[in-house]
């Protein structure tokens, strides 16, 4: 079994058509940002990908842009705080995969900040849920696309944060949960591994160059289905007053671009990962080393 199994991933190595060629990806949050760069680099190794994600129209622009450059995309638009969605979400996918569903990236999410004494359960709630109850959710569904032995790879990628990993002030609810999907992964890769080969991967991310850190002046924003505006960003002067430390805390001395985030989430799902499960992998320029 295990020989078969090596034999299979090195016949994987032998590429003709792309890394992923074959693999069918739902990649949450993925009409922009990071999750958009991984569904491009994606479809560029061969894979079909599901754009799944809140915004209907990016989600439109993101997969018909890749379909135009000769990918494979399909939008499936909605809200991944609802379980509707979710089994909608699996049932399209799989459709679209012929049957198959090889790889979950649990991307989607944002930021609603304050102070512990300040934060209030409606911030709690709504950010637990987005980002560790979600990520369980979705994997729970994909469940019989996962738990398979046609000896095809099947990963699970978790989306952290440095705030999960080293805590940050104003982010009590964020950093929990981020911190949460680590001993997540670790029980998919435990849970799943040892029959049907599945790998689980978490990647915690520092300071990537998204909506989600730029100027909360440029009016980003997500709305939540009870209609609640949520603005996204970090306040021009808290960006003004990190210009003089200029990145001191990053040995790379810059922030990650979307791409270079993206392009993590590949090589954790490529065949060259091949051996790599359970792990917290740090996209951080070096950040809290
Ligand atoms: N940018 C960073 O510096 C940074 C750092 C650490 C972790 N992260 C994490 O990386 C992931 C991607 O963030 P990004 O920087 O690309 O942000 P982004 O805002 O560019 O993209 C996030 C996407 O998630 C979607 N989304 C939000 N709520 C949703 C919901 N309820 N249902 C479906 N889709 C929803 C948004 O519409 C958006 O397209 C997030 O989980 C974020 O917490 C980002």
């Amino acid at each position: 079994m295990a020989q078969k199994r090596a034999e299979q991933i090195a016949a994987h190595l032998n590429y003709p058509k792309g890394l992923l060629s074959g693999q069918t990806a739902i990649i949450t949050g993925s009409a922009q940002g990071i999750g958009a760069e991984a569904a491009r680099l994606f479809a560029n190794e061969g894979a079909k990908v599901v754009i799944s994600d809140i915004d209907a129209e990016k989600s439109k622009a993101t997969a018909d842009s890749i379909n135009k450059e000769g990918g494979q995309a399909l939008a499936v638009p909605g809200d991944i705080l609802s379980d509707e969605y979710i089994d909608d979400l699996v049932k399209k996918a799989a459709e679209f995969g012929g049957g198959k569903i090889h790889i979950i990236v649990n991307n989607a999410g944002f930021t609603w900040d304050g102070v512990i004494h300040k934060m209030t359960n409606k911030q709690w709630d709504t950010i637990l849920s987005l980002h560790a109850g979600a990520p369980f959710k979705l994997v729970r569904a994909a469940a019989p696309y996962f738990r398979v032995k046609d000896g095809e790879p099947r990963n699970i990628v978790n989306i952290s944060s440095t705030s999960g990993l080293n805590g940050n002030p104003g982010q009590a609810n964020y950093s929990l949960a981020k911190a949460g999907v680590t001993g997540l992964t670790k029980t998919i890769a435990k849970e799943w591994g040892p029959q049907f080969g599945v790998r689980a991967n978490t990647i915690g991310y520092g300071q990537i160059a998204t909506r989600l850190t730029a100027a909360k002046e440029q009016g980003g924003h997500v709305t939540l289905g009870d209609g609640t505006k949520i603005a996204l960003g970090i306040p021009q002067a808290q960006l003004d007053g990190r210009k003089d430390s200029a990145f001191q805390d990053i040995p790379l001395r810059r922030p990650g671009t979307a791409t270079e985030a993206a392009s993590a989430i590949l090589a954790v799902v490529s065949p060259y990962m091949s051996y790599v499960t359970g792990q917290t992998i740090a996209v951080t320029g070096g950040r809290n080393m």
